[in-house]
Protein backbone atom coordinates (compact mmCIF):
# COMPACT_ATOMS: atom_id res chain seq x y z
CA UNK A 1 0.00 0.00 0.00
CA UNK A 2 1.71 3.18 -1.26
CA UNK A 3 2.22 5.82 1.69
CA UNK A 4 -0.14 8.75 0.61
CA UNK A 5 -2.94 6.31 0.22
CA UNK A 6 -5.82 8.69 1.57
CA UNK A 7 -7.80 7.22 4.32
CA UNK A 8 -10.34 10.27 3.77
CA UNK A 9 -13.06 9.77 1.28
CA UNK A 10 -13.85 13.53 1.92
CA UNK A 11 -12.42 16.52 3.59
CA UNK A 12 -14.21 19.74 3.61
CA UNK A 13 -12.04 22.47 3.90
CA UNK A 14 -13.33 26.05 5.72
CA UNK A 15 -16.49 25.66 3.26
CA UNK A 16 -18.14 28.90 2.78
CA UNK A 17 -21.91 28.84 1.21
CA UNK A 18 -23.37 32.33 1.46
CA UNK A 19 -27.45 33.63 0.07
CA UNK A 20 -27.28 37.19 -1.37
CA UNK A 21 -30.82 38.04 -0.42
CA UNK A 22 -32.33 41.53 -0.35
CA UNK A 23 -32.27 41.09 3.72
CA UNK A 24 -28.84 41.09 3.53
CA UNK A 25 -25.99 38.43 3.09
CA UNK A 26 -27.22 34.92 4.92
CA UNK A 27 -24.37 32.96 6.11
CA UNK A 28 -26.04 29.76 6.08
CA UNK A 29 -22.44 27.48 5.81
CA UNK A 30 -19.52 29.86 7.35
CA UNK A 31 -15.79 28.19 7.46
CA UNK A 32 -17.31 24.93 7.87
CA UNK A 33 -14.34 21.91 7.74
CA UNK A 34 -14.28 18.16 8.31
CA UNK A 35 -13.40 14.60 6.96
CA UNK A 36 -14.85 11.89 6.63
CA UNK A 37 -12.92 8.44 6.40
CA UNK A 38 -13.71 5.36 4.45
CA UNK A 39 -16.38 3.09 5.44
CA UNK A 40 -17.46 5.45 8.20
CA UNK A 41 -20.22 7.91 9.00
CA UNK A 42 -20.24 10.80 10.19
CA UNK A 43 -23.08 12.64 11.74
CA UNK A 44 -23.98 16.11 11.37
CA UNK A 45 -26.33 17.37 14.08
CA UNK A 46 -27.97 21.03 14.94
CA UNK A 47 -31.02 22.31 15.21
CA UNK A 48 -33.59 23.41 12.39
CA UNK A 49 -31.91 26.39 10.00
CA UNK A 50 -28.38 25.89 11.29
CA UNK A 51 -27.05 25.07 7.66
CA UNK A 52 -27.20 21.17 7.64
CA UNK A 53 -28.63 20.53 4.45
CA UNK A 54 -26.69 23.82 2.73
CA UNK A 55 -23.88 21.79 3.93
CA UNK A 56 -24.54 18.51 2.07
CA UNK A 57 -26.20 20.30 -1.45
CA UNK A 58 -22.70 22.46 -1.04
CA UNK A 59 -20.49 18.89 -1.56
CA UNK A 60 -23.10 17.66 -4.54
CA UNK A 61 -22.71 21.56 -5.68
CA UNK A 62 -26.57 21.84 -6.01
CA UNK A 63 -26.80 25.90 -4.31
CA UNK A 64 -28.24 27.70 -6.89
CA UNK A 65 -28.63 31.46 -6.66
CA UNK A 66 -29.27 33.49 -4.98
CA UNK A 67 -27.26 30.87 -2.36
CA UNK A 68 -23.60 30.57 -3.76
CA UNK A 69 -19.90 28.70 -2.17
CA UNK A 70 -17.96 32.10 -1.68
CA UNK A 71 -14.91 29.68 -0.23
CA UNK A 72 -12.86 26.46 0.62
CA UNK A 73 -12.53 23.52 -0.84
CA UNK A 74 -14.58 20.18 -0.91
CA UNK A 75 -11.95 17.42 -1.43
CA UNK A 76 -13.67 14.08 -2.47
CA UNK A 77 -10.73 11.41 -3.29
CA UNK A 78 -8.12 13.94 -2.94
CA UNK A 79 -9.94 16.06 -6.04
CA UNK A 80 -11.36 19.82 -5.18
CA UNK A 81 -15.18 19.47 -6.73
CA UNK A 82 -15.00 22.93 -6.55
CA UNK A 83 -12.92 23.05 -9.27
CA UNK A 84 -14.90 20.17 -11.77
CA UNK A 85 -16.33 21.56 -14.62
CA UNK A 86 -20.62 20.76 -14.80
CA UNK A 87 -20.20 17.42 -16.68
CA UNK A 88 -17.00 16.12 -14.66
CA UNK A 89 -19.33 16.61 -11.38
CA UNK A 90 -22.45 15.32 -13.05
CA UNK A 91 -20.49 12.04 -13.55
CA UNK A 92 -20.20 12.57 -9.53
CA UNK A 93 -23.14 13.08 -8.37
CA UNK A 94 -25.26 9.46 -8.15
CA UNK A 95 -22.61 7.28 -9.50
CA UNK A 96 -19.32 8.68 -7.05
CA UNK A 97 -21.84 10.31 -4.39
CA UNK A 98 -25.23 9.56 -3.75
CA UNK A 99 -27.86 11.52 -1.45
CA UNK A 100 -31.22 9.79 0.36
CA UNK A 101 -33.85 12.88 2.07
CA UNK A 102 -36.30 13.30 4.48
CA UNK A 103 -39.21 13.08 2.43
CA UNK A 104 -39.17 10.28 -0.48
CA UNK A 105 -42.51 11.34 -1.69
CA UNK A 106 -40.63 14.90 -3.21
CA UNK A 107 -38.33 12.43 -4.66
CA UNK A 108 -40.22 9.71 -6.27
CA UNK A 109 -42.55 10.17 -9.39
CA UNK A 110 -45.76 9.59 -8.64
CA UNK A 111 -46.64 8.24 -12.64
CA UNK A 112 -43.82 5.62 -12.84
CA UNK A 113 -43.76 2.69 -11.27
CA UNK A 114 -40.90 1.78 -8.22
CA UNK A 115 -39.19 -0.49 -10.44
CA UNK A 116 -39.24 1.53 -13.27
CA UNK A 117 -37.83 4.49 -11.22
CA UNK A 118 -34.69 2.29 -10.18
CA UNK A 119 -34.08 1.06 -13.17
CA UNK A 120 -33.90 4.54 -14.43
CA UNK A 121 -31.40 5.19 -11.77
CA UNK A 122 -29.03 2.15 -13.09
CA UNK A 123 -29.86 3.16 -16.79
CA UNK A 124 -28.18 6.88 -16.18
CA UNK A 125 -25.17 5.60 -15.15
CA UNK A 126 -24.62 2.05 -17.00
CA UNK A 127 -24.77 1.11 -21.09
CA UNK A 128 -26.89 -1.76 -20.06
CA UNK A 129 -30.62 -3.27 -21.22
CA UNK A 130 -33.77 -2.12 -19.93
CA UNK A 131 -34.37 -5.71 -18.93
CA UNK A 132 -31.35 -6.08 -17.28
CA UNK A 133 -31.83 -2.92 -15.18
CA UNK A 134 -35.29 -4.08 -13.92
CA UNK A 135 -33.62 -7.13 -13.33
CA UNK A 136 -31.14 -5.29 -11.25
CA UNK A 137 -33.92 -3.01 -9.70
CA UNK A 138 -35.44 -6.13 -8.43
CA UNK A 139 -32.52 -7.41 -6.91
CA UNK A 140 -31.49 -4.27 -5.23
CA UNK A 141 -35.26 -4.07 -3.91
CA UNK A 142 -34.39 -7.49 -2.16
CA UNK A 143 -31.25 -5.86 -1.13
CA UNK A 144 -32.87 -3.24 1.09
CA UNK A 145 -34.94 -5.63 2.44
CA UNK A 146 -38.72 -4.94 0.56
CA UNK A 147 -40.46 -8.47 1.05
CA UNK A 148 -41.57 -9.78 -2.64
CA UNK A 149 -39.73 -7.33 -4.71
CA UNK A 150 -40.83 -8.53 -8.37
CA UNK A 151 -44.44 -7.62 -6.89
CA UNK A 152 -43.65 -4.62 -5.46
CA UNK A 153 -41.94 -3.42 -8.25
CA UNK A 154 -44.45 -2.65 -10.17
CA UNK A 155 -46.02 -0.47 -7.40
CA UNK A 156 -46.39 2.93 -7.67
CA UNK A 157 -45.11 5.57 -4.74
CA UNK A 158 -48.09 5.96 -2.88
CA UNK A 159 -49.00 2.44 -2.67
CA UNK A 160 -46.06 1.99 -0.49
CA UNK A 161 -45.89 2.63 3.10
CA UNK A 162 -43.39 5.56 3.96
CA UNK A 163 -41.16 2.94 5.62
CA UNK A 164 -40.98 1.39 1.97
CA UNK A 165 -40.83 4.09 -0.14
CA UNK A 166 -37.49 4.77 1.89
CA UNK A 167 -35.63 1.73 1.19
CA UNK A 168 -36.88 2.49 -2.72
CA UNK A 169 -35.10 5.39 -2.18
CA UNK A 170 -32.01 3.51 -0.65
CA UNK A 171 -32.34 1.46 -3.30
CA UNK A 172 -31.67 3.85 -6.12
CA UNK A 173 -29.13 5.46 -4.10
CA UNK A 174 -26.92 2.45 -3.78
CA UNK A 175 -27.83 1.39 -7.39
CA UNK A 176 -24.40 3.12 -9.13
CA UNK A 177 -22.45 1.62 -6.02
CA UNK A 178 -21.23 5.66 -4.80
CA UNK A 179 -18.73 5.60 -2.34
CA UNK A 180 -19.92 8.23 -0.02
CA UNK A 181 -23.96 8.06 1.03
CA UNK A 182 -25.52 11.42 2.54
CA UNK A 183 -28.61 10.87 3.73
CA UNK A 184 -30.32 14.13 4.65
CA UNK A 185 -33.11 13.57 7.89
CA UNK A 186 -33.58 10.38 6.56
CA UNK A 187 -35.99 8.51 9.36
CA UNK A 188 -37.84 11.75 10.05
CA UNK A 189 -40.31 11.36 8.44
CA UNK A 190 -41.18 8.09 10.17
CA UNK A 191 -42.11 6.24 12.93
CA UNK A 192 -39.66 4.85 15.95
CA UNK A 193 -39.90 1.39 14.64
CA UNK A 194 -39.68 2.16 11.26
CA UNK A 195 -36.78 4.84 12.00
CA UNK A 196 -34.61 1.89 13.46
CA UNK A 197 -35.12 -0.54 10.93
CA UNK A 198 -34.00 2.23 7.94
CA UNK A 199 -30.93 2.99 10.32
CA UNK A 200 -30.06 -0.23 10.86
CA UNK A 201 -30.24 -1.19 7.00
CA UNK A 202 -28.08 1.78 6.19
CA UNK A 203 -25.86 0.48 9.22
CA UNK A 204 -25.67 -2.80 7.13
CA UNK A 205 -24.88 -1.20 3.43
CA UNK A 206 -22.22 0.89 5.06
CA UNK A 207 -20.45 -2.30 6.47
CA UNK A 208 -21.38 -4.87 2.73
CA UNK A 209 -20.70 -1.98 0.61
CA UNK A 210 -17.52 -0.05 2.62
CA UNK A 211 -19.94 3.16 2.05
CA UNK A 212 -18.93 6.38 3.71
CA UNK A 213 -21.75 8.37 4.86
CA UNK A 214 -22.57 11.32 6.11
CA UNK A 215 -26.09 11.36 8.38
CA UNK A 216 -27.84 14.40 8.96
CA UNK A 217 -30.07 14.68 11.97
CA UNK A 218 -31.59 17.33 14.45
CA UNK A 219 -31.86 14.11 16.67
CA UNK A 220 -28.58 13.50 18.78
CA UNK A 221 -30.66 10.14 19.55
CA UNK A 222 -30.60 9.03 15.76
CA UNK A 223 -27.21 8.97 16.10
CA UNK A 224 -25.96 7.44 18.70
CA UNK A 225 -26.00 3.87 17.29
CA UNK A 226 -24.90 4.36 13.87
CA UNK A 227 -21.96 6.97 13.57
CA UNK A 228 -18.34 7.17 14.40
CA UNK A 229 -18.13 10.73 14.86
CA UNK A 230 -20.27 13.84 15.50
CA UNK A 231 -20.24 17.11 13.94
CA UNK A 232 -22.35 19.40 15.94
CA UNK A 233 -23.05 22.45 14.13
CA UNK A 234 -24.62 25.85 15.35
CA UNK A 235 -25.94 28.95 13.16
CA UNK A 236 -24.03 28.15 9.70
CA UNK A 237 -20.51 26.96 12.21
CA UNK A 238 -19.13 23.79 13.68
CA UNK A 239 -19.18 23.77 17.61
CA UNK A 240 -17.66 20.97 18.56
CA UNK A 241 -16.39 17.31 16.92
CA UNK A 242 -15.56 14.38 17.93
CA UNK A 243 -15.90 10.63 17.86
CA UNK A 244 -19.61 9.86 19.19
CA UNK A 245 -18.62 7.96 22.41
CA UNK A 246 -16.69 11.39 23.58
CA UNK A 247 -20.16 13.46 22.28
CA UNK A 248 -22.04 11.09 24.94
CA UNK A 249 -20.03 10.42 27.41
CA UNK A 250 -17.93 13.71 27.59
CA UNK A 251 -19.55 16.63 25.71
CA UNK A 252 -17.69 20.06 25.69
CA UNK A 253 -19.52 22.40 23.98
CA UNK A 254 -22.22 24.05 25.87
CA UNK A 255 -24.33 23.78 22.95
CA UNK A 256 -23.65 19.73 22.78
CA UNK A 257 -24.59 19.46 26.57
CA UNK A 258 -28.39 21.38 25.34
CA UNK A 259 -28.62 19.02 22.63
CA UNK A 260 -27.96 15.98 24.51
CA UNK A 261 -30.27 17.35 27.62
CA UNK A 262 -33.17 17.29 24.76
CA UNK A 263 -32.54 13.94 23.92
CA UNK A 264 -35.75 11.89 25.14
CA UNK A 265 -33.85 8.80 26.89
CA UNK A 266 -34.63 5.60 25.19
CA UNK A 267 -38.67 5.45 26.65
CA UNK A 268 -41.79 6.65 25.07
CA UNK A 269 -44.90 7.36 26.24
CA UNK A 270 -47.83 5.32 26.77
CA UNK A 271 -49.37 6.89 23.80
CA UNK A 272 -46.01 6.28 21.53
CA UNK A 273 -44.44 8.90 21.01
CA UNK A 274 -41.40 10.52 21.76
CA UNK A 275 -41.31 14.06 23.83
CA UNK A 276 -38.75 16.18 24.26
CA UNK A 277 -37.49 16.07 27.54
CA UNK A 278 -36.02 19.83 28.44
CA UNK A 279 -35.13 22.55 25.11
CA UNK A 280 -32.56 24.94 25.04
CA UNK A 281 -33.85 28.25 25.91
CA UNK A 282 -33.58 30.83 23.16
CA UNK A 283 -33.49 30.51 19.69
CA UNK A 284 -31.44 29.85 16.57
CA UNK A 285 -29.96 33.94 15.95
CA UNK A 286 -30.75 35.28 12.21
CA UNK A 287 -27.81 34.41 10.16
CA UNK A 288 -28.21 37.45 8.54
CA UNK A 289 -25.60 40.43 10.77
CA UNK A 290 -25.04 37.83 12.94
CA UNK A 291 -22.62 39.75 15.91
CA UNK A 292 -18.51 38.76 15.77
CA UNK A 293 -17.86 36.09 18.15
CA UNK A 294 -19.72 32.27 19.46
CA UNK A 295 -23.09 32.10 17.85
CA UNK A 296 -24.40 30.31 20.86
CA UNK A 297 -23.42 32.87 23.31
CA UNK A 298 -26.31 34.85 23.79
CA UNK A 299 -28.20 31.28 24.71
CA UNK A 300 -25.26 30.17 26.98
CA UNK A 301 -25.31 29.57 30.37
CA UNK A 302 -21.52 29.62 30.46
CA UNK A 303 -21.18 32.74 28.15
CA UNK A 304 -19.15 35.61 29.23
CA UNK A 305 -17.72 38.83 27.36
CA UNK A 306 -14.58 37.03 25.71
CA UNK A 307 -17.15 34.75 23.68
CA UNK A 308 -18.43 38.21 22.06
CA UNK A 309 -15.21 39.78 21.09
CA UNK A 310 -13.73 37.69 18.03
CA UNK A 311 -13.89 34.57 16.03
CA UNK A 312 -13.73 31.44 18.31
CA UNK A 313 -10.77 29.34 17.58
CA UNK A 314 -11.14 25.21 17.72
CA UNK A 315 -9.12 23.60 21.04
CA UNK A 316 -8.22 20.07 21.12
CA UNK A 317 -9.66 18.72 24.29
CA UNK A 318 -8.39 15.15 23.52
CA UNK A 319 -6.74 13.78 20.64
CA UNK A 320 -9.56 13.85 17.91
CA UNK A 321 -11.83 15.85 20.04
CA UNK A 322 -12.30 19.56 18.90
CA UNK A 323 -14.49 22.50 20.74
CA UNK A 324 -14.82 25.62 20.14
CA UNK A 325 -15.86 27.45 23.45
CA UNK A 326 -13.78 29.94 25.38
CA UNK A 327 -14.74 28.49 28.86
CA UNK A 328 -12.98 25.44 27.37
CA UNK A 329 -9.69 27.21 26.99
CA UNK A 330 -10.14 28.35 22.98
CA UNK A 331 -8.52 30.66 21.94
CA UNK A 332 -10.22 34.22 20.82
CA UNK A 333 -8.93 35.09 17.61
CA UNK A 334 -9.71 38.99 16.19
CA UNK A 335 -9.93 40.49 12.59
CA UNK A 336 -9.53 42.92 10.59
CA UNK A 337 -12.85 44.78 10.67
CA UNK A 338 -13.29 44.62 7.04
CA UNK A 339 -13.16 40.81 6.11
CA UNK A 340 -16.33 40.33 4.47
CA UNK A 341 -15.70 43.33 1.91
CA UNK A 342 -15.48 42.00 -1.44
CA UNK A 343 -17.16 38.99 -0.77
CA UNK A 344 -19.68 39.79 -3.44
CA UNK A 345 -17.48 40.31 -6.48
CA UNK A 346 -16.38 36.66 -5.92
CA UNK A 347 -17.38 33.98 -8.50
CA UNK A 348 -18.63 31.52 -6.12
CA UNK A 349 -19.14 27.99 -7.37
CA UNK A 350 -18.14 28.25 -10.57
CA UNK A 351 -21.27 28.13 -11.63
N1 LIG B 1 -32.68 29.79 -0.96
C1 LIG B 1 -32.38 30.36 0.19
N2 LIG B 1 -32.41 31.69 0.33
C2 LIG B 1 -32.09 32.29 1.50
N3 LIG B 1 -31.72 31.62 2.62
C3 LIG B 1 -31.67 30.29 2.53
C4 LIG B 1 -32.00 29.57 1.33
N4 LIG B 1 -31.86 28.25 1.57
C5 LIG B 1 -31.47 28.12 2.86
N5 LIG B 1 -31.34 29.34 3.44
C6 LIG B 1 -30.97 29.62 4.82
O1 LIG B 1 -29.82 28.89 5.16
C7 LIG B 1 -29.88 28.50 6.52
C8 LIG B 1 -29.58 27.04 6.65
O2 LIG B 1 -30.60 26.27 6.08
P1 LIG B 1 -30.58 24.68 6.04
O3 LIG B 1 -31.69 24.25 5.18
O4 LIG B 1 -29.22 24.22 5.70
O5 LIG B 1 -30.88 24.30 7.56
P2 LIG B 1 -30.97 22.85 8.21
O6 LIG B 1 -29.94 22.80 9.28
O7 LIG B 1 -30.91 21.82 7.15
O8 LIG B 1 -32.41 22.90 8.89
P3 LIG B 1 -33.53 21.74 9.03
O9 LIG B 1 -33.14 20.92 10.23
O10 LIG B 1 -34.78 22.50 9.26
O11 LIG B 1 -33.55 20.94 7.76
C9 LIG B 1 -31.26 28.87 7.02
O12 LIG B 1 -31.14 30.04 7.80
C10 LIG B 1 -32.03 29.14 5.78
O13 LIG B 1 -32.99 30.13 6.00
MG1 LIG C 1 -32.28 20.41 6.41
Amino acid sequence: MSEDRRSHLLEVRNLKTYFFTRRGIVKAVDGVSFTIERGRTLGLVGESGCGKSVTSLSILRLISPPGRIVGGEILFDGVDLLTLDEEAMRRHRGKKIAMIFQDPMTSLNPVYTVGYQIAEAILAHHDISKREAWQRAVELMRAVAIPDPEQRARNYPHELSGGMRQRIMIAMAISCHPELLIADEPTTALDVTIQAQILELLEHLRQTMNLSMLLITHDLGVVAETTDRVAVMYAGKLVEIASTRDIFHDPQHPYTIGLLRCVPKMTTDPDGQRRRLETITGSVPDLVNLPPGCPFAPRCPEAHSACRQGEIAFTEVRPGHLVRCVARGSEVISHPPNLAVGLESQTGDGA
